[in-house]
């Protein structure tokens, strides 16, 4: 049985405590990644996509400073302080995907990036 279908819609998250619980699940259940099979991708796909998958990469990779900041202070106005125990699983989540689009930009030889423009804004 696919793990994933045991997690709740997102429609039906409508709180901290159900965002916090789906979180914690969905890094437990995590699908194997065939790596072994490399980036089965042409050339003239790898050329379509590299520069936009390279910027993606970087901004997955975030450690979330100011996305974090602005949460504690919405969490301080609405009184929910579960709230940013839910940004730093959702932060660490983006990470994750972050390691594993820079695995796949590895294995495709896209360069990654160091900084780029979008990183910038906050
Ligand atoms: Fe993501």
């Amino acid at each position: 049985m696919n793990p994933h279908k045991l997690l709740p819609t997102f429609s039906s998250i409508t709180t901290s405590d159900k965002w916090y619980t789906y979180y914690k699940a969905n890094a437990e259940f995590q699908l194997d990644i065939p790596w072994q099979r490399g980036a089965e991708i042409r050339e003239a796909e790898r050329n379509v996509i590299a520069d936009s998958l390279a910027a993606w990469q970087l901004g997955e990779t975030s450690d979330g400073t100011h996305l974090l900041a602005a949460a504690k202070n919405y969490a301080r106005r609405i009184k929910d302080s579960k709230y940013v125990d839910v940004i730093q699983l959702f932060i660490k989540e983006e990470q994750r995907h972050g390691g594993d689009l820079g695995r796949f930009l590895d294995l495709a030889q896209i360069p990654r990036l160091q900084r780029n423009w979008g990183d910038t804004f906050y």
